[in-house]
């Protein structure tokens, strides 16, 4: 079949097919029906959420699905329980602070900040000037000098905010606090959900970030935490990912082989991302053929096009590392092992055991331990040394790439 100018024909066909509605490799789930898995995780946050006083901050690894989790959730909360409350998503950047953030809520639930009035006031003697906010009318006194100031006062303090937000209801969901540099920042959103649980206030803050323990992403205020649970995410499960596989093809009336099935939940490890990925890939070669069962040579193509479509800083961190290495082969080999390993730390025993199981190679532990050595000395490296014989990949989305990547190498 032709192409059509510029691909467009096979695009229209992929796009009218809604294939690209089932499986959403770059955007969060949003809806119930295409939400798998995290029962536990999902109950904890609904009954969080429905209790007096308690708000929620949600963390784990890149990748594992957190936004999906807090969004879906608090729809679904949103629409039955709460009676479908206001609700606010704020998706922060490293140009946001606690006042954009501030912003954002009073200018949703339509708080007017911008009149707020307040008397500057100064001694006649020329000491020490004060601030002190009024509701109207002048200061009275013959010693001192009163002038009317409109600006937007107090946007960064914590109790003013709670204070506007005192009479609301719903749901605000902050993502990606981690992008907050500051500390500071961080610290005052912390208060202000402590304002908010003293104050019983019907709006709820969601907090959603990538950490590996949930007071990275409150600066670790310490009274904050009776009122803000913690929802860690770790990886979904192979049961999970396969979910998620399983009934995406089934939407869309295509037939995976068992054998695709169980490639496409090994490369992703409990990263949903990279099963919506690859699992997309496979759906559009299909639409296109037309042949409704995606077998092995499907997917060879499909982990290609995934490779290609993979987010730069990994290819690039990939290719950089291997690249400055003489026989890059060698170490991709190594690499290749250390991604078959199922724990987040491992050794080179580990890494030998699985080039034996995988690959049917027999590697010396030695040889081993001399090019993971090599690897994480290289500054920007993928590997790192984490403890006393034990490394780690630095990006944990790593391994299912260099698995996606050894797939088009197997099928060349
Ligand atoms: N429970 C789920 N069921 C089905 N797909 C999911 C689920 N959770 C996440 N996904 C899919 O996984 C991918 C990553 O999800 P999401 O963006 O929620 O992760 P994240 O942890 O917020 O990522 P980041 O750390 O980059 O912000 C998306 O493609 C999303 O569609
Ligand atoms: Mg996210």
């Amino acid at each position: 079949m032709s192409n059509g100018t510029f691909g467009i024909e096979r695009e229209a066909r992929i796009v009218k097919s809604g294939v690209r509605r089932v499986f959403t490799p770059h955007s969060p789930v949003d809806d119930a029906s295409h939400f798998f898995g995290r029962e536990e995780e999902a109950s904890r946050f609904v009954s969080v959420i429905n209790t007096e006083g308690l708000h929620v901050l949600v963390y784990g690894d890149r990748g594992v699905g957190k936004t999906s989790l807090a969004i879906t959730t608090c729809r679904v909360l949103l629409q039955q329980i709460m009676g479908g409350g206001k609700y606010i998503e704020k998706r922060c950047d490293s140009s946001d602070s606690f006042e954009t953030i501030a912003l954002k809520v009073l200018k949703e639930l339509k708080i007017g900040y911008q009149n707020i009035e307040t008397t500057q006031t100064s001694n006649s003697g020329g000491k020490a000037s004060i601030r002190i906010p009024v509701a109207g009318g002048e200061i009275d006194s013959s010693r001192q000098s009163a002038t009317k100031v409109t600006h937007q006062v107090n946007l960064s303090s914590p109790s003013w905010i709670a204070e506007q937000l005192q009479e609301k209801s719903g749901i605000f969901l902050i993502d990606e606090i981690d992008a907050l540099s500051d500390r500071e920042d961080r610290k005052k959103l912390a208060e202000l959900v402590k304002l908010l649980s003293d104050n019983k206030s019907k709006l709820k803050i969601v907090m959603v970030g990538i950490a590996s323990t949930g007071s990275d992403l409150t600066a670790g205020h310490p009274s904050v935490q009776r009122c803000l649970k913690e929802v860690q995410l770790k990886r979904m499960s192979d049961d999970d990912i396969k979910k998620i596989i399983l009934n995406g093809f089934k939407k869309l009336s295509q037939i995976p082989s068992d054998d695709v099935v169980t490639k496409v939940t090994d490369i992703s490890a409990g990263l949903p991302h990279f099963a919506h990925l690859i699992c997309l890939k496979c759906a559009e070669a299909s639409v296109i053929s037309g042949n409704k069962h995606v077998s092995n040579d499907v997917l060879d193509d499909a982990l290609n096009e995934s490779v290609k479509d993979s987010e730069n800083a990994l290819k690039d961190s990939y290719t950089s590392c291997l690249h400055s290495f003489n026989k890059p082969i060698e170490y991709k080999l190594i690499v290749l092992g250390a991604s078959y390993c199922k724990t987040a730390e491992f050794r080179p025993f580990d890494i030998r055991q699985h080039l034996r199981d995988r690959v049917s190679l027999d590697v010396e532990v030695q040889v081993i331990n001399r090019r993971l050595t090599a690897v994480a000395g290289r500054p920007g490296g993928i590997i790192e040394k984490c403890g006393r014989g034990y490394y780690r990949f630095v990006d944990p989305r790593m391994p299912s790439f260099v698995k996606m990547v050894h797939g088009v190498d197997r099928g060349k």
